[in-house]
């Protein structure tokens, strides 16, 4: 019987202060011994997003007391691990390098290899922490940083199909909310005001349906939502159905791509039996898992969200994409640094800045 790898799991790339201890279990999976998770969304509410400096501070002021939960409740030491993950990037370096600076003192202190994790394979392979999943597979990725999909062909193999060219899907509900003063993050307000709301009340762009694939853009849309809150003026109601249009437009949009997306997916890999994972904090919105699922069951093939606590930012997902790339023998060295941009698939084009040809 080969040993369970059991990994510390450190993430600080935005602004959630992060750390996890989680042990391979016989099924495939993971036992996540502890999963523990620092938000400083009070401290971002008042500004409507969040201020790096801000959260950088945050960070170190609570990376040591999160590590050492982390480890209180998952009932192991520090010599009892076989390893360090923490994220290297993408994200704000100030942030990333907190979490990135003390996971490779502990791994060098205890003589454990260190892993340097990309947030967005943390993301990308966290359904693995809960289901035996099987390559290859179609990821959704929708989170505040980040929109893509993406045909996950092993760890560290991936090859993007379509991105946003503007906004990420978390930033137009982000940017949406403040302009309507809700709170930040704005995903969740929106859901349970769009719930009061009329959806086809406004009727709002759906920039670039038709062409570009299974790219996005949102940017436009946000336009819109400016334009119209502008007349809006506090109304209560006219909020609840801006609310309830907007994720009405986002759900179309999404449907619209990810059909193209399963079908580029289908060409590539000739794979009929194949999974959509929809990974990231905006697929712990319920109104898109249901447009989603009701697509899956239209086009044939099976979808799987993480649980609600591992779609967000946590560290058991970093942990976790440590363990994986280990195995695979892939470790880091420990003058490594933080990356702001750091692309799962490394050919894929950049979509972003004037030039941009659809
Ligand atoms: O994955 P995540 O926790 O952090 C990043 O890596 O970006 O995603 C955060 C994003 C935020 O933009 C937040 O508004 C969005 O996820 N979000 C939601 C919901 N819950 C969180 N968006 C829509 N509906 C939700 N219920
Ligand atoms: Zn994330």
């Amino acid at each position: 019987m080969t040993k369970k790898l059991t990994f510390l799991g450190i993430e600080t790339s935005c602004d959630e202060t992060a750390a996890a201890v989680i042990r391979e279990n016989d099924q495939g999976t993971a036992d996540i011994l502890s999963n523990v998770i620092s938000s400083q969304v009070k401290e971002h509410n008042k500004f409507g997003g969040v201020v790096p400096e801000l959260a950088a501070r945050a960070h170190l002021e609570n990376i040591e007391y999160i590590i050492k939960t982390a480890f209180n409740k998952s009932k192991i030491s520090i010599d009892q691990i076989d390893g360090v993950a923490a994220t290297a990037g993408p994200g704000l370096i100030v942030c990333l390098t907190v979490g990135l600076n003390i996971g490779k003192s502990i791994a060098a202190f205890s003589d454990k290899p260190f892993i340097g994790v990309n947030h967005l394979e943390g993301h990308a392979l966290s359904p693995g922490l809960i289901n035996k999943i099987q390559f290859p597979y179609l990821l959704l990725l929708i989170s505040g940083g980040h929109t893509q999909f993406v045909i996950v062909k092993d760890v560290d193999k991936y090859e993007q199909l379509g991105t946003t060219i503007d906004d990420a899907l978390g930033e137009a509900f982000d940017k949406t909310a403040k302009m309507l003063a809700f709170n930040y993050p704005g995903g969740p307000d929106i859901e349970k005001f769009a719930k009061l709301g009329d959806e086809n009340f406004f009727q709002l762009p759906k920039p670039i349906i038709n062409k570009a694939g299974c790219n996005l853009s949102f940017a436009g849309l946000k336009t819109a939502v400016l334009r119209e809150t502008k007349k809006i003026n506090n109304n209560v109601n006219l909020k609840n159905h801006m609310a309830a249009s907007f994720q009405k437009t986002i759900n179309k949009i999404l449907r619209k791509k990810t059909r193209i997306a399963v079908e580029m997916f289908l060409k590539k890999t000739n794979k009929k039996n194949f999974q959509l994972i929809v990974a990231g904090g905006v697929a712990a919105n319920k109104s898109i898992r249901e447009n989603i699922l009701s697509l899956s069951q239209e086009m044939n093939f099976n979808v799987v969200f993480p649980s609600l606590e591992f779609c967000g930012d946590n560290a058991a997902m970093i942990a976790w994409a440590g363990i994986q790339r280990y195995k695979k023998n892939i470790t880091s060295e420990l003058n490594l640094t933080a990356k702001s941009r750091w692309p799962l698939d490394k050919k894929a084009p950049y979509m972003k800045g004037p030039g941009l040809k659809l």
